[in-house]
């Protein structure tokens, strides 16, 4: 079991939440950003913590102390990153879908610009800037059609997705924003997906918007930021690639582009391997060949696993004596496909006996949802070797109903 979560200090905590819980390690989640702050020194770039990976206010506002900016796709975010004590200027707004509603909220709050991906939807920020007598400043997605070598339903940097513009169809956004009274050009950007393991993608995804800023440059549209997403990879349950690596290459790349700062938008390798899942095993049993641990967690605490076929290590809180047995971690969800992991191989554990799944904490919790009316889970940050914070409460069955109107 990593250093970062001490059985002694687990066991004292479930003691108080009960199970399912998240925990997160403050330490491993500020390792993380001075590794990102040490390998880009350089560059001096801003980094804006994708919320969506784990958008507990707690560890947010961690990163914000730490001088983070955040990447918000949606009001609900964008609120959570303001009252998380980010920065209104650190703040960028993306996402394909943004309502009327949202683009004031984000003009209102003052914040960096909008990733711009269509151009209906600049015209949506262009109409709402004007109803506020205000210049908004955008930044256009592009779709660079680099494929990120990843899981289809994370990769965004192709053609045929949903996401960024081409570069052709760039250039008519900008000459729109150049001849705009209520809009103003401040940046590029494009995400080309996630757990992405290779700089390579970026390489060519920053060469080709190198040439396309030098074409706008001739026309007069001066930039001042380049934003190159998140996605880099964290290994299987291990901790992230070293973003040394993507630093160089970026360095390189980024040469003709001096005059522009840096934005990287890094959400899963900040906090994915700073947290775990801890699960009660409930049940042992066989059915054929196979035998399955019934834990109190399921895939609606964690559904990377069945959503994205992830794998996620498993480890057991005590340690017992015996051969190792393969066994698949499922839950109490009623699908063939809820499993938290699949052909872990440990002793048995003992009915009562706490697993911890491990690298858990991107797109765990803030994934989770209420399915079969399961409240959801409790979380949890330690901040020091014995101590720790409760940063959300477990969710209750009245929680379950709160919002539903009886009809008489
Ligand atoms: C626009 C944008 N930026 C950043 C991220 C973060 O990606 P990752 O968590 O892989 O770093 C995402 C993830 O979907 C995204 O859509």
């Amino acid at each position: 079991m990593p250093n970062i979560f001490p059985p002694e200090l687990v066991k004292r905590i479930v003691r108080r939440t009960g199970t399912p819980v998240y925990i997160y390690s403050q330490k491993k989640i500020l390792q993380n950003l001075n590794s990102y702050k040490k390998a880009f020194s350089a560059l001096e770039p801003l980094f804006c913590y994708a919320m969506k990976a784990n958008s507990n206010g707690a560890v947010a506002g961690l990163l914000a102390k730490n001088g983070a900016g955040a990447d918000v796709v949606s009001g609900g975010e964008l609120y959570r990153a303001l009252k998380a004590g980010f920065e209104p200027g650190k703040i960028i707004f993306s996402g394909v879908g943004k309502t009327a509603q949202e683009i004031s909220y984000a003009l209102r709050s003052g914040l960096l610009f909008i990733n711009v991906e269509s151009l209906e939807e600049l015209r949506a920020v262009e109409a709402a800037a004007a109803g506020m007598k205000v210049k908004a400043p955008v930044s256009v997605r592009i779709n660079p059609d680099v494929d990120p070598h990843t899981h289809k339903f994370i990769t965004t940097g192709t053609l045929g997705t949903k996401f960024g513009v081409t570069f052709s169809e760039a250039g008519r956004l900008y000459a729109i924003v150049a001849a705009s009274r209520h809009l103003r050009a401040v940046g590029l950007h494009f995400h080309l997906g996630s757990q992405i393991y290779s700089p390579k993608p970026y390489l060519l995804a920053l060469s080709a918007a190198g040439k396309f800023i030098g074409s706008l440059e001739q026309k007069g549209v001066k930039l001042s930021y380049i934003d190159i997403g998140g996605g880099w990879g964290v290994k299987e349950g291990g901790g992230m690639l070293p973003p040394a690596l993507l630093a160089g290459a970026v360095h390189r790349e980024l040469n003709g582009l001096k005059d522009l700062r840096l934005i990287l938008e890094p959400g899963r390798s900040l906090v994915a391997s700073a947290g775990a899942l801890v699960v009660k095993t409930l049940y042992r049993k066989t059915s054929g060949a196979k035998n399955y641990i019934i834990t109190d967690g399921a895939m609606n605490d964690f559904i990377r696993p069945a959503l994205y076929g992830a794998r996620h290590p498993v480890t057991a809180l005590e340690k017992r004596k015996g051969p190792d047995v393969k066994f698949d971690v499922t839950g109490p969800v009623c699908e063939s496909g809820d499993f938290l992991a699949r052909e872990a191989r440990l002793p048995l554990p003992r009915r009562g006996g706490l697993l911890l799944i491990l690298s858990a904490g991107a797109y765990g919790f803030s994934m989770s949802s209420q399915y079969n009316s399961r409240p959801r889970a409790a979380e949890v940050l330690i901040t020091g070797p014995r101590s720790w914070r409760l940063i959300r409460r477990r969710e209750t069955r009245r929680d379950l109903i709160r919002n539903e109107i009886q009809i008489p």
